[in-house]
Parts: structure tokens; C-alpha cells; sequence
């Protein structure tokens, strides 16, 4: 073998031991990092499925009114203190925890957040007929959907409007003064 052979032979061995290298830390580095990406997502998969339960649980109410179906009824927060399934209310605070809360309790899907005066400064503007009204009835505003009486269509209008009273009260007590709750 030639002298420049050989130093070739040693220049190439260099370059690719070079590459080897960067190859294993490259290797390395993408697999650690996956590790980590990999875990959030399953995390934020449990959330996600979490929160569309969350919010599907009023219709799902709808879809078996009239049953009582206590371990297919995610009933929200405090709906669950009253046997799991969901009774009818009589008060406006006793329907917020049970349907209007999934929405207006944490404030998600576009939903005034109840005890947040300044999400409500825009809707209490409209007057308390139009917030009946929408609420009885349905509304698609600009942040979302407000679906007819939270999605529970067998419920009492009466009592739809004492649930309005109840979260408007949670913000301006001298609108709704007077007016059931
Ligand atoms: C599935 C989620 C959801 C549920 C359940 C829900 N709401 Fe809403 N609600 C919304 C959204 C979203 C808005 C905002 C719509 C907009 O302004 O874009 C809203 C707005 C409202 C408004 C203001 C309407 C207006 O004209 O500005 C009232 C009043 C209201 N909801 C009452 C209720 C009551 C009472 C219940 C329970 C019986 C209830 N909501 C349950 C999603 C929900």
C-alpha cells in the first residue's frame, strides 16, 4: 500500500467514525425528546376526552330523558352530590350545578364564565328578556352555543329562568332583585 493510500485509509476512517458518532448522539437526542413529546400527548388525550365528556353531558341527558340512567350520566360537579342521576331541579342553583355548570362553571366552549362580571358585562346589556329567551330557546353568538335550556329540553321554563337569575345574580344582584331563584 502507498503512503497516500494509507493516509487516505486514515482520513476516511476519521470522517466516517466522525459521522458514526454524530449519528448515535442524533439517535440519541430524537429519543429522548420523543420520550418526553410522547407523554404529554397521552396526557392531553385523557384531558381532551375528559373535557368533550364534560361537555357532551347535558345532551347526553337528553338523548335518555325520561330514564334514569345513574352510571351513564356524568353528572356534573355538585349534580352528583344528588344520587348520581340527575332529579329535577327546582331552583335555579340546583340546575346550574347540575347542567349550566359544565358550560359556565369552568367557562369553556365560548361560555360566559359564571362570577365573571366582565364576560357578563356583553350578555347582561341585552336585558334579561333576551337572556330568557336565549336560554329557553337557543342562541349562537359570537364566542358559541348556547343550546336551548342547557340541552334539557323536559325542563320547566320556569325554572331555566331562575337558573339565569341564579348566574346573573353572581354578577349584577340589583338586575335580577327580587326575581326567584
Ligand atoms: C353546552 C354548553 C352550555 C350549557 C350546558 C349551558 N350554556 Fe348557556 N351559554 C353557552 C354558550 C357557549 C354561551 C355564549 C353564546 C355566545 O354569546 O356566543 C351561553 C350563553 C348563555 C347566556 C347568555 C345569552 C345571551 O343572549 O347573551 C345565558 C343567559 C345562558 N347561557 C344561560 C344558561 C343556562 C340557564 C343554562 C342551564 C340551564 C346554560 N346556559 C347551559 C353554553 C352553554
Amino acid at each position: 500500500m502507498s503512503k497516500q493510500d494509507s493516509h487516505f485509509i486514515t482520513v476516511f476512517s476519521l470522517v466516517i467514525g466522525t459521522l458514526a458518532t454524530v449519528a448515535i448522539v442524533i439517535f440519541v437526542i430524537a429519543r429522548y425528546v420523543g420520550a418526553h413529546t410522547q407523554e404529554r400527548e397521552v396526557l392531553s388525550e385523557t384531558e381532551y376526552i375528559h373535557q368533550v365528556r364534560r361537555n357532551v353531558a347535558p345532551f347526553e341527558e337528553e338523548a335518555v330523558a325520561g330514564q334514569s340512567n345513574a352510571d351513564l350520566a356524568i353528572a356534573p360537579a355538585a349534580g352528583a352530590a344528588n344520587g348520581g342521576g340527575l332529579s329535577m331541579p327546582t331552583t335555579g342553583k340546583q340546575l346550574f350545578e347540575q347542567t349550566c355548570s359544565a358550560c359556565h362553571g369552568p367557562g369553556i366552549a365560548g361560555a360566559p364564565k359564571a362570577g365573571d362580571k366582565a364576560a357578563w358585562a356583553p350578555h347582561l346589556a341585552k336585558g334579561l328578556a333576551t337572556l330568557y329567551d336565549h336560554a329557553l330557546h337557543g342562541f349562537h353568538g359570537s364566542t358559541g352555543v348556547m343550546p336551548a335550556k342547557g340541552g334539557r329540553p323536559n325542563l320547566p321554563d320556569a325554572v331555566v329562568e331562575r337558573a339565569v337569575n341564579y348566574m346573573v345574580s353572581l354578577v349584577d344582584p340589583q338586575m335580577v332583585k327580587g326575581k326567584p331563584k
